[in-house]
């Protein structure tokens, strides 16, 4: 079993993003929007603003109170679409359940969707066109396979879960790469059987969901989720300990997905349009 090294790969990502910000005519300006006093979230967007002071992009983080009206958000976002210094805008989920999330997003220019999630973006990668900048999670887990060298092409790929920041994107990625792909949901009938036939396995569920003896011998897997158990540890949706003797290849939690999503991410905001 050879551990996927998170950590290590988005370190030398995270390098390369660094030297080619240097080179740029232009400096690179992320503005995050935190809306609400979510703890997670909190924890996201600061890990995000080291992460751009790091490889030299200027960052900036509007806070935004949780009672902030869907109408005064969309003029923030307007007028950063029209600031010509800044080149990626991020709006942070979840949003209070007041805001639309899609018109929000909707709202941002495709050319500084650093996180890949207007309709543009989203369009452009199911069609097999160039979309401006790929969901940094799931393009942050292709990164890790390629470092790994683990082949993807004719490759049976299973998605656990469906979202638009992972599960969705993830799927075209895989299919794009010229795998073939199958997504579960919590309408899948016959999960374990769908899970056995992967070589390689993502899941991106958010509770203990893969266990032990569900995946194939020498496959895949890639684990997502991260939360905290009963006893306040990070964790996600692979049981580790019983899943990992079985694989060829696993990524822990912590140390896996989520350096990978940052370096990502920083990848994306080093594009300048
Ligand atoms: N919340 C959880 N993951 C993400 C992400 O990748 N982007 C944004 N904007 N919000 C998130």
């Amino acid at each position: 079993m050879i551990l996927l090294d998170g950590k290590a790969v988005s370190q030398k990502i995270l390098e390369r993003v660094k030297a080619k910000v240097s080179t740029l005519a232009k400096v690179p300006h992320l503005v995050v929007i935190l809306v609400g006093d979510d703890a997670a979230s909190r924890v996201y967007v600061n890990n995000k603003k080291k992460a751009a002071e790091k490889v030299g992009i200027k960052s900036t983080v509007i806070e935004k109170n949780a009672g902030i009206s869907e109408e005064d958000l969309l003029t923030i976002i307007k007028d950063l679409n029209n600031d010509e210094d800044v080149t990626g805008i991020l709006v942070q989920l979840p949003l209070p359940e007041h805001i639309d999330k899609n018109k929000i997003v909707e709202s941002i220019s495709p050319k500084k969707d650093v996180d890949g999630f207007t309709p543009e973006n989203v369009g452009k990668l199911a069609i097999g066109l160039e979309p401006y900048f790929y969901p940094a999670t799931p393009q942050g887990i292709l990164m890790l396979l390629d470092e790994y060298k683990i082949p993807i092409e004719g490759a049976d790929a299973v998605v656990l879960g469906r979202s638009n920041i992972v599960g969705k994107p993830m799927a075209q990625m895989l299919l794009r790469r010229n795998a073939t792909v199958t997504i579960c949901h919590s309408y899948t009938k016959g999960v374990e059987d769908k899970i056995k036939t992967a070589d390689i396995l993502i899941s991106a569920v958010g509770k203990k969901i893969v266990r032990c003896k569900m995946v194939r011998n020498n496959s895949c897997v890639v684990d997502v989720g991260i939360f905290r158990d009963a006893n306040g540890k990070l964790t996600g949706d692979v049981d580790f300990d019983f899943v990992s003797p079985s694989c060829g290849y696993i990524s822990p939690v912590p140390g896996g997905v989520g350096p990978m999503t940052i370096a990502s991410l920083m990848y994306n905001a080093s594009k300048v349009y």
